[in-house]
């Protein structure tokens, strides 16, 4: 295993963690963990230097952090440094703060967690978690001895992140969702050379885009992968991209397979900071083109159409459209679409036209919601 700086701390993290959130399951359903296979493969990863394990309190219909309490016995719990975060959009009141941590203790069967993060932070869950004054109560419970150290994950635009990390000056880590298609977006290579010169460790998410980029890719980017260096496999490459980081920690990856585990492992090793080539950056740009020219909608994300009057998200309905043609992927664009709930999907355009003229691109937005809802609503 590699192991690199872990931000301003004085403790070294294994470059390949373990995300608990892609765990087995029996068939379909996301609650039941296969559990005797999961541990297994934790066990394996543990064994083999991974010393980073995440988690959260919904992963897996909440059964993620029990399964990591059972699955650390034996030892186990000591060889690791365990995350898990507090549900930020769950907390309603005060007194919600220490409830969600109190079970969460229970549900690890420790009494120190080593990092504690907000989870999925966007301006409204920030402004929230500084209501119920969630850095005061987070301190004395670091001065407690009850949290190592304290960090956030990220699902917003670069300048929140900036202002969260200048809010507080004791962040240990920033948990961004990072990969070769999401280079520029979210906090994106802004953010993390931001949060790192800070002295935050960088601990990235969705290195496959949830597996994504790790898929049988199509015709042409094959080619293109397969002309800079022939047999390195997809999530290879991926990987790789991101280990050639120095400012990344540690890569998280949701494996659910033993394979996908050994794959992971050997890649690892064989990955080095600031080795790769120039072919290999041209053919990582030249991927990035080719998948994006698959986006049937040419939406910037620029944002000038916001905010709709009528609530509609309208950036993130095209991104969910663009991520079901670009990846072939339905079932999780539908997914990300019912996340924006009744209230924010396109089905509440008025057409009052607001947006078109605000649009750079001069899309014809009023349409393609509609396409957007055809294709990815799902009635529950
Ligand atoms: N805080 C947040 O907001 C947030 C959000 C997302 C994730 N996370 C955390 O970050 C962790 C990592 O994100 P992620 O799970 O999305 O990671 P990821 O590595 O992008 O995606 C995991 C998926 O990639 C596939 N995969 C992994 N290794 C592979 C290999 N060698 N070959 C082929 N396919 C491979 C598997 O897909 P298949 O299942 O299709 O085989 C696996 O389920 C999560 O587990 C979770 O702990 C946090």
């Amino acid at each position: 295993m590699k192991y690199r700086k872990f931000g301003k701390l004085d403790w070294e993290v294994s470059a390949l963690g373990f995300g608990a959130m892609r765990l087995p399951t029996e068939g379909k359903d996301y609650g039941k963990i296969r559990t005797e296979e999961a541990r297994t493969l934790i066990r394996h990863a543990i064994d083999n230097g991974v010393n980073y394990l995440d988690t959260a309190w919904i992963y897996h219909r909440e059964n993620s952090e029990g399964f990591l309490g059972n699955a650390l016995a034996d030892g186990y719990r000591k060889k690791v440094k365990i995350a898990t975060k507090m549900p930020t959009w769950m907390v309603e009141k005060p007194g919600d703060l220490d409830r969600f941590f109190d079970a969460q203790m229970e549900r690890l069967q420790i009494d120190h967690i080593d990092f504690y993060l907000l989870h999925a932070l966007q301006q409204d869950w920030w402004d929230k978690m500084k209501r119920f004054h969630f850095l005061d109560w987070a301190e004395k419970k670091m001065t407690d001895g009850v949290i190592g150290h304290l960090g956030f994950s990220f699902h917003d635009k670069f300048p929140l992140f900036k202002q969260i990390i200048d809010d507080y000056d004791n962040w240990a880590l920033a948990m961004v969702q990072h990969n070769y298609m999401d280079a520029d977006r979210e906090a994106g290579l802004q953010g993390i050379d931001y949060a790192a010169d800070k002295g935050l460790a960088i601990v990235v998410m969705e290195p496959l885009r949830g597996g994504q980029l790790a898929k049988e890719p199509p015709e042409d980017v094959k080619q293109i992968l397969e002309d800079a260096v022939p047999g390195r496999s997809p999530a290879e490459w991926s990987f790789r991209w991101l280990w050639n980081q120095d400012n990344i920690s540690v890569v998280l990856s949701g494996m659910n397979t033993m394979e996908q585990l050994r794959q992971n492992l050997h890649t690892v090793e064989n990955a080095k900071i600031r080795s790769f080539t120039g072919i290999e950056f041209k053919a990582i740009a030249n991927t990035r083109k080719a998948y994006e020219s698959k986006a049937p909608i040419l939406c910037t994300d620029c944002w000038y159409c916001m905010p709709c009057p009528q609530g509609v998200e309208i950036p993130s309905v095209f991104d969910y459209f663009n991520t079901a043609r670009i990846y072939s992927d339905l079932p999780t664009a539908k997914a990300y679409y019912a996340s924006l709930g009744e209230e924010n999907n396109a089905a509440k355009c008025t057409l009052c036209g607001r947006c078109i003229e605000h649009c750079p691109q001069h899309l014809d937005i009023i349409k393609l919601l509609k396409e957007c809802h055809v294709l990815l609503y799902t009635e529950v």
